[in-house]
């Protein structure tokens, strides 16, 4: 059989955990108020894992709804791809932990770690490989449990008031028209800004990685962020890969039917909708009950839309995302 024009997202699936978390709930924590939260980033609040079911938890639920959708059993999927900067365990990554929870045994899987874009790397990759013949039916997952890894005090509550757990699955296979589906992507890195948004440790250039007492005296295990570094390039980022990526396709940013963008800060959602002239009503958020999931944002977004009626038939939905790194972009999909 040969390679098909184009690929296309052929299911779709979201798990987040049940346990609420306000903003009330995070200011009983440390020095911060729903107030402040509200104003600064439109979240009201996130979900929190309350087991130990990790990361990969959530994303086996996520992937067997997707699976479901697609009409499709894991044995069908022939490629795993997974973004996670919160995996089970340090190694091996998510995907072979997913694999072996999905009884899948011998497809390629693989991990890629870039953070908030990991979800479009993650769908260029899977576009390549189905477009070239590589892979039949990829599934592509972004999953997240930051609440086991941020840290509840003063000096970190710029952060830990941002992120929330969850997880979201495609799987992407071929197109049943040369109509619809990925049309182009926009992918971007740039490593002079590492120092903007990382965790520092563990890591191989500590010896011992996690030394004793570290969580008394030292923050590198936790996120540190230069917010406003970071909220700058995220307008600028975005705006422009959007523009590029529909330029390359095309199309400019009138014809976009859905702008769906990464869940960091409603007010950089809003600024990048300004520059580009989108109104709410080709604009979707979701924000304001799940915080930051990172790699998990953007299928998180696009299930609910769909669920929502918000998506029809032969819409043109522009995905764009900005994160550590930093490393951004934009993909394109006649729905
Ligand atoms: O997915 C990509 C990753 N992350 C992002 O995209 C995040 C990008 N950055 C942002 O979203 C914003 O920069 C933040 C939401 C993190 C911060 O908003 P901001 O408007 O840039 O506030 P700021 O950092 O300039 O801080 C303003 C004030 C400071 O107090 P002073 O110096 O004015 O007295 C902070 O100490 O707000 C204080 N502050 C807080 N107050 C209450 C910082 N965090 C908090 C907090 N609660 N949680």
């Amino acid at each position: 059989m040969s390679a098909p024009e184009r690929s296309t997202i052929l299911g779709w699936g979201a798990c987040v955990p049940e346990t609420v978390v306000t903003n009330d709930d995070l200011a009983g924590l440390m020095d911060t108020s729903d107030e402040w939260i509200q104003k600064r980033s439109g979240i009201k609040e996130r979900r929190y894992v309350d087991n130990d079911d990790g990361s990969v938890g959530l994303a086996e639920t996520a992937s067997r709804d997707a699976l479901n959708r697609a009409g499709l059993s894991p044995a069908d999927i022939d490629l795993i791809v997974c973004g996670s900067l919160s995996p089970d365990i340090d190694f091996p990554g998510n995907s072979a932990l997913l694999q072996r929870r999905l009884a899948i045994s011998g497809p390629m899987a693989f991990d890629v770690r870039n953070q908030c874009s990991a979800f479009l790397y993650l769908m260029a990759i899977a576009d390549q490989y189905v477009r070239t013949g590589g892979a039949s039916n990829v599934l592509v997952v972004g999953s997240e449990v930051h609440s086991t890894g941020i840290e509840y005090a003063d000096r970190s509550r710029h952060v830990t008031v941002l992120f929330g757990d969850g997880a979201g699955a495609v799987v992407i296979g071929a197109s049943p028209d040369s109509d619809t589906g990925f049309l182009a992507s926009d992918l971007h890195s740039d490593g002079r800004y590492v120092g903007a948004l990382c965790v520092d440790g563990p890591g191989s250039r500590r010896k011992p990685r996690v030394p004793d007492g570290w969580t008394d005296t030292d923050i590198y295990t936790y996120p540190q962020m230069d917010g406003s570094t970071v909220f700058k390039h995220a307008v600028r980022g975005m705006t422009a890969s959007v523009e590029t990526v529909t330029a390359s396709a095309g199309f400019s940013k009138d014809d976009i039917d859905m702008l769906l963008p990464h869940q960091a800060n409603l007010r950089i959602n809003q600024l990048v909708a300004m520059g580009l002239g989108i109104d709410d009503a080709r604009m979707a958020n979701n924000i304001d009950r799940y915080g930051n999931t990172t790699a998990a944002t953007i299928p998180i977004l696009l299930a609910e839309t769909l669920e929502e009626g918000r998506i029809k038939k032969g819409d043109l939905l522009c995905f764009t995302a900005f994160g550590a790194g930093f490393t951004w972009g934009s993909a394109l999909l006649r729905w």
